[in-house]
């Protein structure tokens, strides 16, 4: 079957078939049940006869009998009879001359008293030849045959009438299979209606599962949640673009705005040298934003990893606490480091992603305090857990804090782009990130499969 028929045509098809086979078997078994029932009775009508025989010739002369049997059978032009007494002689016969001829090459058989002939010429009989013992203890040979065309004629009209029969109830089962399973997949054409209704600026609008059967329930369900999972990722690309813009738009415009009041007059060539320092600054924070976005975009990538390595962590640790410790000093912060694992990953990557967590936490360590990072392995998981005492994180959604931009205090040092740059690093190890915060310090956790899984 063409692969592209319609789940409709295919089933309507199918249903034509199996209700036109199963009701041309039922129509055969009903002629056939008639047809055997038709001839138990022409048998039940020969047995008759012959009972009705037996008795008329249990006494009397040959004449006697004959005439009997002659008034008794004379009109029952269905059957033909031959009856012969036992000493050969004709008491009565109906019987054409090929069924006399094709009897005497057929001897009575006391074991099949039943049969049916097909005598020279071709008509079929059902025939009872017998020889039976009568009350005055003489025998006779009884033949009796009835013609099987008798009830050709009702059969026929039986055979027309069944096959009518058959395919209008074919035909009529057939169309109502089609049109219930039209109906019965009407919930699919409004499923694929709604489907197409769906654009990017109706991210909103969900599939109705209410009026969905079953079975096709649960496709709209999948449907809606991946749709609600696009939905939630085309919001954020669509605020990345305003963040992204709003970002882009401070430093340029400072920029600007120096360079536009510096050339209203001439001036000294220690102004001009002040107006670029200053642009070459936001010009390095410029460049700055945009390749951190440029790794981000790396490192979100499926595949991302480059490289895959076994990285001793309290190394990496190690060496970030070497290049933080003139920071750490300044602001009189203790750096500790508990433990130490291997985890199987990208080195720069990883070295990244905890320097982020590092100089964060330095950043808004209080003064004094220690620094922890605490390194860990259980079940084939590493756990990196970056941990600093200072003002709790209060923020509503405590999530948006890994978002590209995203900064609890407005303008902070950074770009706000560290922690999306360690949750994308992260997960490109296929591990998590997760953050608790409350006033007895704040803990940023990474979970890392220890062997590559990388997602
Ligand atoms: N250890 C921490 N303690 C308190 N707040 C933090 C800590 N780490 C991160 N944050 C908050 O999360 C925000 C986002 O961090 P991040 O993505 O690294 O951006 P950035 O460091 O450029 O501000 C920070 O601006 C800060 O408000
Ligand atoms: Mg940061």
């Amino acid at each position: 079957m063409n692969s592209r028929l319609s789940i409709a045509t295919r089933l309507t098809a199918i249903f034509a078939i199996v209700a036109t086979g199963v009701l041309t078997v039922l129509g055969i078994a009903i002629y056939l049940s008639a047809r055997h029932n038709l001839i138990a009775q022409d048998f039940a009508e020969l047995e008759n006869k012959v009972a009705l025989i037996s008795e008329l010739v249990s006494a009397g002369t040959h004449e006697q009998r004959a005439q009997r049997l002659a008034e008794a059978l004379g009109h029952h032009p269905n059957i033909e009879f031959h009856i012969i007494d036992d000493r050969g002689e004709q008491l009565f016969s109906t019987a054409s001359e090929e069924l006399r001829i094709h009897a005497q090459n057929q001897p009575a058989d006391p074991n099949v008293r039943r049969r049916d002939w097909t005598l020279i010429g071709g008509p079929r009989l059902h025939v009872i030849h017998l020889r039976q013992r009568v009350a005055d203890g003489s025998t006779v040979t009884i033949l009796l045959g009835i013609d099987d065309a008798r009830h050709a004629a009702f059969l026929r009209r039986f055979r027309h009438l069944l096959a009518i029969a058959i395919v209008t109830a074919a035909l009529a089962s057939s169309l109502l299979g089609g049109y219930a399973v039209r109906r019965t997949l009407r919930p699919l054409q409004t499923l694929s209606h709604e489907a197409r209704q769906i654009t990017a600026g109706r991210l909103q609008s969900r599939l109705s599962v209410d009026a969905a059967p079953a079975e096709l329930e649960q496709l709209a369900q999948a449907l809606n949640g991946m749709l609600a999972r696009l939905q939630q990722d085309f919001t954020r690309l669509t605020e990345f673009s305003g963040d992204l813009a709003h970002e882009l738009r401070t430093p340029i415009t400072n920029m600007l705005t120096q360079v536009q009041v510096v050339l209203t007059h001439p001036r000294s060539n220690d102004a001009y040298r002040e107006t670029l320092a200053s642009c070459a600054e936001e010009l390095q924070q410029l460049a700055e934003i945009v390749s951190d976005l440029l790794y981000l975009a790396q490192a979100e990538a499926p595949g991302a990893l480059p490289t895959c390595e076994l990285v001793p962590l309290d190394e990496v640790v190690d060496s970030l606490f070497d290049f933080y410790e003139l920071l750490a000093e300044d602001r009189q912060l203790q750096l500790r480091r508990q433990g130490s694992a291997h985890v199987e990953g990208n080195r720069l990557m990883l070295h990244r992603a905890i320097a982020n967590l590092l100089s964060n936490a330095l950043r808004h360590a209080t003064e004094g305090t220690d620094v922890v990072v605490g390194i860990s392995e259980s079940r084939g998981m590493c756990r990196i857990a970056v941990c600093n005492q200072g003002k709790p994180i209060v923020s509503d959604d405590i999530s948006r804090l890994f978002d590209r931009f995203y900064r609890e205090d407005g303008r902070s040092e950074g770009a706000g782009l560290g922690l999306a740059i360690t949750r994308a690093i992260v997960q490109a190890h296929g591990g998590s990130i997760t953050v608790d915060s409350s006033e007895r310090g704040t803990t940023f956790e990474l979970l890392i499969p220890a062997c590559a899984t990388a997602a």
